[in-house]
C-alpha cells in the first residue's frame, strides 16, 4: 500500500469485523454462552487460519459475533469500533457494509433500530477518528426473499444514510432472479448497487447481477475469468471488481492464492480494487492484502498502484469527494 495514495477499502463487512475482545466482553455483559472458556480459546473458533470447505462454512464463523448483539447499543459499539479499526489501519476512506436482518436476528431486535444504531456508530466514529465512510446495506439472501423484504424496508427507513445495496450470503442457493424487485426499489431510492457474484457460482451469476439487478460493481467476481466476453464487458462499462484474495482462499473460491485472477483481470483492463471482506474473521488488515497481492499474486508495482487508484475511482463518492482524498 503506497503512503502517497489514498488507502481505501470498499468491500468490508462490519458484522464480519467484530473484535474477538468485544465478542468476549459483550457475551459476559449479556450472559450469553460461548463455546469457549477463555478469549484465547475463542480465537480459533471466530477466526480462520487456513481455508474452510466452502462459502457457507466460512460464513458460519460470523455467527459468534452476531450471537452477542443483544441490543442496539451492541450494534452501535461494533460500528464505532469498526471506524476506530479503520483509523488504526491507516485508511482514508472505508465503505462498511452490514446486514441488519442478520444482526437483528438472534435477539429479535427491530431491524430499522439496528440500522439507526449502526448509522450513528459510524457517524460518531468518523467524527472521533477522522476516517471518511459510507454505508452499504446488505440483503442476506441466505434467509430468503421475505426476510430480504423486511431487511430492505429497515434500510429504506434510513434511506439518506445508506449509499448502496448489496446482495450477500448463499449465492448458489438464492440466485439473483429472486431479488429483481428488491433491487428495483433500491435503484428507485437512488442507491448504487454492488452484488456478491461469481464467488460461489459461475459467470452467469455475474451477468445476472449486472443485467437483472443493475450492479455498478461486483463483489469478488472470480468466475469472470471463465468468460472472456464478460471480462470485456466489465472493462468497457467500468464495472469494478472488489477483490478480496484472502477471503477467496478461505472460502475455497480459489484453489490457492497464486491462482487468484486479479492479475488476469487487470490485464483485461478491468478496474480491480483490493479489499478485506471480513477482516475480523480472516485476521487480516488491508495492508496485509497489498502484501499478498505483491508477494503471492505477483502484481507489479505499476499494477499495485493502479489497484489503489481503482479503489478511489470505484468508490461510491462524488467526483469532488474522491478528489478530496488525495
Ligand atoms: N457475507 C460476509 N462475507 C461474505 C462473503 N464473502 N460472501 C457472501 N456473503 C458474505
Ligand atoms: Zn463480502
Amino acid at each position: 500500500m503506497l503512503g502517497d495514495l489514498p488507502a481505501v477499502d470498499i468491500h468490508r463487512h462490519l458484522d464480519g469485523n467484530i473484535r474477538p475482545e468485544t465478542i468476549w466482553t459483550l457475551a459476559a455483559k449479556h450472559n450469553i454462552a460461548l463455546p469457549a472458556r477463555s478469549l484465547e480459546a475463542l480465537l480459533p473458533l471466530c477466526q480462520i487460519q487456513d481455508k474452510t470447505a466452502d462459502l457457507l462454512a466460512f460464513l458460519a464463523r460470523l455467527d459468534y459475533g452476531i450471537s452477542v448483539l443483544a441490543d442496539v447499543d451492541a450494534c452501535y459499539q461494533i460500528a464505532y469500533e469498526n471506524m476506530q479499526d479503520a483509523q488504526q489501519e491507516g485508511l482514508d476512506y472505508v465503505e462498511l457494509r452490514f446486514s441488519p436482518y442478520y444482526m437483528a436476528q438472534t435477539h429479535q431486535l427491530n431491524i430499522a433500530d439496528v440500522v439507526a444504531a449502526t448509522v450513528q456508530g459510524c457517524a460518531d466514529g468518523e467524527r472521533d477518528f477522522g476516517v471518511k465512510h459510507n454505508l452499504i446495506g446488505i440483503l442476506s439472501r441466505t434467509f430468503g426473499t421475505e426476510a430480504c423484504t423486511q431487511e430492505l424496508n429497515g434500510l429504506l427507513a434510513h434511506k439518506a444514510h445508506i449509499t448502496a445495496l448489496d446482495l450477500a450470503g448463499d449465492e448458489l442457493g438464492f440466485p439473483a432472479p429472486l431479488f429483481v424487485n428488491h433491487f428495483k426499489q433500491a435503484r428507485d431510492a437512488g442507491w448504487q448497487i454492488t452484488v456478491h457474484a461469481g464467488e460461489a457460482d459461475g459467470p452467469q451469476s455475474i451477468w445476472n447481477a449486472i443485467e437483472l439487478l443493475g450492479a455498478n460493481r461486483i463483489g469478488h467476481g472470480v468466475a469472470a475469468r471463465e468468460d472472456e466476453q464478460l471480462m470485456a464487458y466489465l472493462a468497457e462499462h467500468h464495472i469494478g471488481i472488489e477483490s478480496c484474495p484472502t477471503s477467496n482462499y478461505q472460502t475455497a473460491t480459489v484453489v490457492d492464492t497464486p491462482n487468484h485472477p486479479m492479475k488476469q483481470f487487470l490485464e483485461a483492463g478491468i478496474e480491480v480494487t483490493l479489499n478485506t471482506d471480513d477482516p475480523g474473521i480472516s485476521a487480516i488488515t488491508l495492508a496485509d492484502e497489498y502484501t499478498v497481492a505483491r508477494d503471492v499474486i505477483k502484481l507489479s508495482d505499476e499494477q499495485l498502484k493502479q489497484v489503489q487508484i481503482n479503489g478511489v475511482n470505484q468508490a461510491f463518492l462524488s467526483a469532488a469527494d474522491k478528489q478530496s482524498l488525495f
